[in-house]
């Protein structure tokens, strides 16, 4: 049986991959920061199972991953723990940087610490960020990086070093250059679940309106759980390599809105430009036709924003067999959308409170 180690295990992409190899039949371990707190919702339904198990770590913490890799002594580490979100990487970016660039840094030197480096195959979340100020479209393996964010500056770093000790030390460590991916177990601060979210309240009558940034944002969106399987393949490679992973197709913020509205009962029409367009009701449940249900603030725009990401996932497809169009962007919006419809009707008022905090945590109100 082969172990894997998951770093940001109870993330949304820690909790899909964990079920994912599960069902490869590997033990796998994940590792847990401390908290005051202990709600872990995304991967509540795995623990107490034989094959899952947690530990206490902190990717800022070099002696505490030193102690759960020589105590686990994976054959396969997922470093998917990082501060995650790009507008807090403005308002935190030396947190970030720790953790998305050092961090990264962290866990090559526990396995070379734990003399593993011979065995043990390291797979890194890189992103689609680095691309950042696009400079050609669709984006592969070989566009130029000119990252835009504290995020995405960090996170070029973890590329880099990754690259580095698989030259210097000939370690297993490889990036995956993953595309935006969606799903129903998303943070609620990120667009696509912001928004699906969103049009469930606002069609149950728990919200007015949906304040949001930049609605010409073209992104590659994905779905999380066709996206794990990447992270594997990946890693069984015959040779240790770097991958875009993304579907190929491009949409814009706009466009993902006016869908999850549609499938939550309400048909938009956008008028206005920048900061004055608007997104008004033109069909759907009585009392809100003609009414403004989305808006624009500047409480949203980020200091320098990644406006046109679009990958290119011809290597992928090649050379690991992945199949990149498994879930259209229309069936994800649905799967996000009908999630969120059930969730906000069994959570009533209560999901006005979680809304409302989650945009003063966006709007950096609370930290
Ligand atoms: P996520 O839901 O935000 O999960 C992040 C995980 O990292 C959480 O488990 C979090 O733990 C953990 N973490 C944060 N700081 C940590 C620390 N100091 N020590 C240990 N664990 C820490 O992110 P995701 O969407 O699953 O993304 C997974 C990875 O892929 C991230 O590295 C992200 O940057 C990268 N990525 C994501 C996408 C995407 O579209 N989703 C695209 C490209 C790359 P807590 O639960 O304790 O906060
Ligand atoms: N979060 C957010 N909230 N974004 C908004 C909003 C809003 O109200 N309005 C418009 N946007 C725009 C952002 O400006 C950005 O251009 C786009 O929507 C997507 O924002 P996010 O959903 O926050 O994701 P991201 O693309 O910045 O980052 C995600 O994808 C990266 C891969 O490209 C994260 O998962 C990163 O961890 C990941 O690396």
């Amino acid at each position: 049986m082969k172990t894997a180690l998951i770093t940001g295990v109870t993330g949304q992409d820690g909790s899909y991959l964990s079920e994912f190899l599960m069902g490869k039949g590997y033990d796998v371990h994940g590792i847990i920061r401390r908290s005051s707190v202990d709600f872990r919702e995304r991967i509540a339904h795995l623990e107490g199972k034989p094959h899952f198990h947690l530990h206490y770590a902190d990717l800022g913490d070099s002696m505490s991953i030193v102690k759960v890799v020589d105590k686990v002594r994976p054959d396969e580490i997922y470093n998917l723990a990082a501060q995650s979100h790009v507008q807090v990487s403005f308002d935190s970016p030396e947190f970030t940087a720790d953790v998305d660039a050092t961090g990264v840094l962290r866990v090559l030197e526990a396995v070379r610490a734990c003399h593993l480096e011979k065995t043990c195959r390291i797979y890194q979340a890189s992103t689609s960020e680095l691309y950042g100020k696009v400079e050609e479209v669709p984006q592969n393996e070989n566009t130029p990086f000119h990252p835009y964010s504290p995020y995405a500056v960090a996170k070029l770093y973890g590329f880099w070093i990754v690259k580095e000790y698989r030259e210097a030390y000939d370690m297993f460590c490889c990036s995956g250059i993953l595309f935006n991916h969606e799903s129903e177990r998303r943070g609620e601060t990120f667009v696509t679940r912001k928004i699906t979210l969103a049009a469930a309240r606002i069609s149950q009558g728990l919200q007015d309106c949906l304040y949001l940034g930049n609605l010409d944002s073209l992104r590659d969106w994905g779905y999380a759980k066709d996206y794990v399987e990447c992270m594997w393949l990946i890693l069984q490679n015959d040779k240790p390599e770097d991958f875009v992973i993304a579907t190929g197709v491009q949409h814009s913020v706009r466009e993902f809105t006016k869908l999850a509205f549609h499938h939550a009962g309400i048909e938009l029409e956008f008028e206005g430009k920048g900061i004055d367009e608007k997104g008004i009701c033109v069909k759907g449940p009585d009392g809100l036709i003609g009414k403004t249900l989305v808006a624009v603030s500047k409480d949203f725009y980020r200091p320098t924003d990644v406006v046109n990401l679009w990958g290119d996932p011809t290597k992928a497809k090649a050379k690991l067999g992945w199949n990149p169009a498994r879930t259209s962007f229309e069936e994800l919006v649905k799967i996000m959308v009908d999630h969120d419809m059930a969730k906000v009707a069994s959570e009533g008022a209560a999901a006005k409170v979680r809304m409302n905090l989650a945009e003063y945590l966006e709007k950096g109100i609370v930290k």
